[in-house]
């Protein structure tokens, strides 16, 4: 396994709509352990493909706590097939947008169809904590990252705090 690099917003490749995978093979196994590491050392709760520069629709998740056993989630080709309409408000941050956190409203409960890493179907139903991380793991494969969910003002003064860092070298 290696350590990828991470991509920090404003960064294009972030926007992108990442294509759908037509077989899970090798090279996209080796693709999401690769991911699991980066997202393990960052570190973090999720990451999704275009993260890593990678505009294919794949996404890790793993919520357990650091003293837990890891339960990652490998997800080929999610798709959020039912969602609850309670919602619940989560305080979120996002691996490519360090350091900053704002809550962000999302369903309760959601329904998750996705390919696993054996390329078997599979369907899950998940609640709280888990459901907002997928989530928002699934909007980065149609180029929406968590300060989407802001105004417009918030959002801008995020992004250019960070093309900010960016420059100076300290991101
Ligand atoms: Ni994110």
């Amino acid at each position: 396994m290696s350590k990828l690099d991470i991509l920090i917003a404003p960064d294009p490749r972030l926007k992108l709509t990442a294509q759908p995978v037509p077989t899970v093979d090798n090279e996209i196994r080796r693709l999401m352990d690769d991911m699991l590491e980066t997202m393990y050392a960052a570190p973090g709760i999720g990451l999704a493909a275009p993260q890593v520069g990678k505009p294919v629709r794949v996404i890790v998740v793993d919520i357990a706590d650091k003293d837990e056993t890891p339960r990652p989630y490998r997800m080929v080709n999610p798709k959020i097939v039912d969602a609850s309409k309670d919602l619940r408000i989560e305080n979120e941050g996002c691996l490519s947008v360090p350091d900053f956190y704002a809550d962000v409203e999302r369903a309760d409960s959601i329904t998750v169809e996705y390919q696993d890493e054996s390329g078997a179907e599979q369907i899950l139903e998940v609640d709280g904590m888990l459901a907002t991380c997928i989530a928002h793991e699934i909007e980065h494969l149609d180029g929406v990252l968590f300060v989407d969910h802001l105004s417009l003002v918030k959002r801008n003064i995020i992004l250019r705090k960070l093309q900010k860092a960016k420059r100076a070298g300290t991101i």
